[in-house]
């Protein structure tokens, strides 16, 4: 029985070490992750405690809020940039049969690939433009929270061993040529010629606290918002939705869905498969 009572005071003590480290660094360094999806956020934390060989939430806490290095290791463990080219290759299929072919008539395109970790989306989506003859007129935001995949999206630079599998995804997703068309293999590391960045913007964007920053005729918000909880998702549509020109497209990932949600009124389905929405007209 006391066994019983003490595993309930250590878990109200882990949560509330959690609660007080998700404040602490929201009251010091204004990056807000209390409305994470508190599970996987919890993973995570206890993952890096116990990789740092540290004894509780607490002594990370500590360490945190007096070192921005450790803040910068906490960060990329709370955010997940796994990615790769052409991710769900069908996705791009239908991006490019229901949305690209739309897109045609527009003089200029504006996107925002929100959340677009180490770039490899971004990649990806500037070569389907490419290939669609529409590129030219486009403008691409590739935003993130976190500063360290921006700068390795910016240089456009992967590790060779994975380009393979990317090479099959590009050609299941639709593409025209071979992708090796688009990179300089040197070395370890496959480097995306510099003409496929000409129409791309990086730049630091906090969905959970920055604002819109223009209308777009294309959103991708792809695996990123499975990881907030339903008051935030919704917070963060609303946003997407202000953020969408009249009868723009809103792109999600798999896993994810405008379906049951306060927002569901505002857009119409496209590919409820591929979670492909059109905002739904004013
Ligand atoms: C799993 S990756 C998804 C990458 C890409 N969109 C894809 O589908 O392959 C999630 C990304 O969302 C970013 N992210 C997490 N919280 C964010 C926030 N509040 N604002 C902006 N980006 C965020 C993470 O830094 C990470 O790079």
């Amino acid at each position: 029985m006391s066994d019983v009572i003490s595993q309930g005071a250590d878990e109200e003590l882990v949560q509330l070490e959690l609660r007080l480290l998700l404040e602490g660094i929201y009251q010091y360094y204004g990056l807000d992750f209390r409305q994470y999806a508190m599970k996987s956020l919890r993973r995570r934390v206890q993952k890096l405690v116990e990789t740092m060989y540290l004894d509780s939430i607490s002594s990370l806490q500590a360490r945190v809020l007096h070192d921005p290095a450790w803040m910068e290791r906490l960060l990329g463990a709370l955010t997940l940039s796994v990615t790769s080219l052409f991710r769900d290759p069908a996705f791009y299929r239908a991006l490019r049969e229901q949305v690209v072919t739309m897109l045609q008539k527009q003089p200029l395109i504006r996107i925002w690939v929100a959340g677009c970790a180490s770039g490899e989306e971004v990649y990806s989506l500037a070569i389907l433009l490419e290939e669609a003859g529409l590129y030219d007129r486009c403008r691409v935001y590739a935003t993130d929270l976190n500063p360290t995949v921006l700068e390795q999206a910016k240089a456009g630079i992967f590790p060779i061993h994975v380009m393979a599998e990317y090479s099959r995804n590009y050609l299941q997703a639709g593409g025209t040529k071979t992708l090796s068309h688009y990179y300089t293999a040197r070395s370890q590391h496959a480097i995306f010629h510099h003409s496929l960045r000409r129409n791309l913007v990086f730049a630091r964007h906090n969905l959970v606290t920055d604002r819109s920053f223009n209308l777009f005729e294309l959103i991708l918000c792809r695996n990123v918002l499975i990881y907030f909880n339903p008051d935030l998702q919704a917070r963060v549509h609303q946003l997407l939705f202000e953020s969408l020109d009249n009868q723009g497209f809103l792109a999600l990932g798999l896993q994810e869905s405008m379906a049951l949600t306060p927002h569901e009124a505002d857009f119409i389905t496209l590919d409820d498969i591929h979670k492909i929405y059109q905002k739904s007209e004013l």
